[in-house]
Formats: C-alpha cells, structure tokens, sequence
C-alpha cells in the first residue's frame, strides 16, 4: 500500500501582522488533525507555522488530490479563520478566496506539495516551508539539487542517480506544462526557470525509474483572485538517501541566500533567508523573506517527530549574508530592482497610479 504525503497551507490569519501565527491557530489545527488521525482519515500529521503561514503536514493513504484531505484541511482553514476573526488577527481568512469549495483545493487560494510513493526500506523526507515569497523560489535549489553536480555530487559518483533527473515545469500564466530531461536539456530548463515570476518546477522525477523525488506548491494568488492578495508563500517536500539526493546535498543550496521576490507588500525582492521554525517570523520591513525545512524519518506511514534542519549553526553565515544583502538591497528604498519590475506590480496601485497619469502625459516634441 502506497503511502502519501500532503503538506497544505494557508495564511488564514497573521500575528502581530503579517509576521507570526499565533499559538491558538496552531492549537486548534493540531485537535483537529489528531480528531481525523482517530477517525482513521489520516495516518499522522504535524502541525507547524512559517510567518503567517499554517502548515498542515500529513500521511495518508488515500493519494494525491484526495477529496477527503482537501475537504478537512479545508474545514481546518474554516474552522481557523472563525478563531482568527475572534481574536481579530490580521487578514483572518486572507488565502480562502472563495466561498464554492467543490473537494478539491486547485483555484480555491491554500497551497499543496504531494506526492506518493511506494516506502523505501528507509524513507527521509524533507519539507521546506517559505514566508514572503512566492513558488518560484524553489526553482534555484531545486536545480541545484537534482542538476547540478558542483552540489550534488551523487549525480556523478551514485549508479542510482548518474541517469539524471526529469522537471516537470509549469507556466503559471498560462496554466501549461512542459518536461525537461538533465542534464541533456539543462539549458533548456534554464531558460526557463531562471524567470521564476512564471516558471515553475511542479515536480522532480528520477529518470532510471520515474519515482517521484520532489513535488511543490504553485499556487498564484493574484492570478486567481485579479488583483494583489499576498504572495503564495510556497511548501515543497523532497525525498531524500538511497539513489534520490542525500540529505545533505538536498540542505546544500540553502548555504546561499538566493535572491528572491515577495518581500514588503509581495512587491520587493530579498534574499531567502534558512532560520529554525523558532525564527521564521519576519518583521524587518515584513521580512527578509524566510525559508524552514522539516526533517521526517516517514515509517510505515508514520511522520513520526519532525527535526529542525536549519536548527544548525553551519547556517549562521548564510544568515549573516542575507542580512547583509538586506542591508543593500533596503538602501534602494522604492527604485528596481529591489523593487519588482512594473510588469510583477501590475495587480498592485500601479494601475491606479497610471490611470490618473492618463491626463497628464503630453507628447514629446
Ligand atoms: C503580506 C506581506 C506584507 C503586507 C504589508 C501590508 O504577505 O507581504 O508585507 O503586504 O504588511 O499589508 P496590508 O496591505 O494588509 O496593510
Ligand atoms: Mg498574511
Ligand atoms: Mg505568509
């Protein structure tokens, strides 16, 4: 029997702010999942936050895009807000953008990474969780990881591996998708995920035998609502030993901290900055943009305890440069590019602003 892994979240409610969840949030998604774990719907679960995000993380059996674990998580993200509008926390139900939930979250504003697989004889998995950024922020660790040899060394010394890695790409604009085969179609890929505002890696693939070796969210927002309703603050879930990336190659990227959008008003780039789960809650103009990783040893369906991967003092120089470059991108004040191009505000006042410019522009000459 296959067993499944869902991460969903939302932001149905922010403390003070934009920048935290608070503990009551957190308190009441746990009763519920532990609810459904007696029921018998769900394996196991942990219930987690990443800034203003609520993270549900799952094991299950009934596969990916299951209506039953759309619809409690759901009911979870219902039952959340009711609180959050209680203790009138800030943008209480900002992420559920409709009222018309038909069983299945695609459209509906909350963020899903599954996948389902059948469990190795040791299955490490690994879920990473962003605040104040958006899908696309995975597309550089991502190649990193299962394309790049300068960090992962598995691609060239590990049988299981040296046949390379298949990403499955979406445009998020025109709801497309596309496969790329690496290393052979490398360069292809770049093309395209080095625009990570429209391209998005969907899904990672082991080439020898097709398992699933990452999946994420790529959920757009403003996409769905039309205009600027927060960012998309993304989860992806990677697995890891054992013929897919080691652990450590998979933790590799996170040494730099990549430039990426979402911060201040989702209208700013920053850097990703790695913190514990005790230290994702941005507050320096909203930010920097921060990124967790949850670490679970899956067991016969089991998430069993989680680790805090990035609880790990070799990080303490990645966070020293993201504060730095920070510190340099901030001096920028409203000018690009630490401020997003025109074409990524457009659902912010820009359209606004032009309208009552409309007037005023006079031909040259
Ligand atoms: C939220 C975010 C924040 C807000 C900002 C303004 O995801 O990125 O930076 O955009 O705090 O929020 P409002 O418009 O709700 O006052
Ligand atoms: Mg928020
Ligand atoms: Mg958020």
């Amino acid at each position: 029997m296959k067993t499944t892994l869902s991460v969903i979240k939302a932001d149905i409610g922010g403390y003070v702010g934009h920048s935290s969840s608070h503990p009551e949030i957190l308190k009441l998604a746990d009763a519920e999942l532990n609810k459904e774990k007696k029921k018998g719907t769900i394996e196991d679960y942990h219930v987690t936050a990443c800034g203003d995000d609520l993270q549900l993380i799952m094991t299950h059996k009934l596969g990916v895009g299951s209506k039953k674990i759309h619809t409690l998580s759901w009911n979870i993200f219902l039952k959340g807000t009711k609180k959050a509008e209680e203790l009138k926390l800030y943008g209480a139900g900002q992420d559920l953008l409709s009222d018309a939930f038909s069983g299945n979250l695609k459209g509906m504003g909350p963020g899903y990474a599954e996948m389902e697989f059948e469990e190795r004889k040791s299955e490490p998995v690994l879920i990473f969780m962003a605040d104040k950024t958006e899908p696309g922020a995975w597309n550089y660790p991502l190649f990193k990881i299962f394309a790049d040899p300068f960090n992962t060394i598995g691609l060239v010394i590990d049988p299981n591996m040296h046949g390379g890695f298949r990403f499955e790409v979406h445009d998020v604009m025109k709801s497309k998708k596309v496969f790329f085969n690496c290393p052979e179609e490398m360069y292809d890929l770049l093309v395209l995920i080095g625009a990570p505002g429209r391209y998005v890696i969907k899904h990672v693939f082991r080439r020898s035998d097709g398992e699933v070796a990452a999946s994420t969210s790529t959920t757009r927002l403003s996409l769905i609502a039309g205009k600027y309703v927060g960012k998309d603050d993304p989860v992806l879930a990677i697995r890891a030993q054992h013929g897919m990336p080691a652990v450590g190659e998979v933790m590799e990227p996170w040494s730099y901290p990549h430039m990426v959008a979402g911060w201040m008003r989702g209208s700013h780039h920053g850097p990703l900055m790695a913190v514990p789960v005790r230290h994702a809650n941005p507050t320096r103009f909203d930010g920097p943009p921060r990124v967790t990783c949850l670490g679970f040893q899956i067991a016969n369906c089991k998430l069993g305890k989680p680790r805090d991967m990035f609880d790990d003092p070799s990080y303490d120089k990645a966070r020293r440069t993201a504060n730095n470059a920070a510190d340099y991108l901030r001096r920028m004040g409203p000018f690009e590019p630490h401020r997003l191009d025109l074409e990524q505000m457009e659902y912010t006042t820009l359209p606004t602003v032009q309208k009552k410019l409309k007037e005023k522009w006079e031909d040259l000459s």
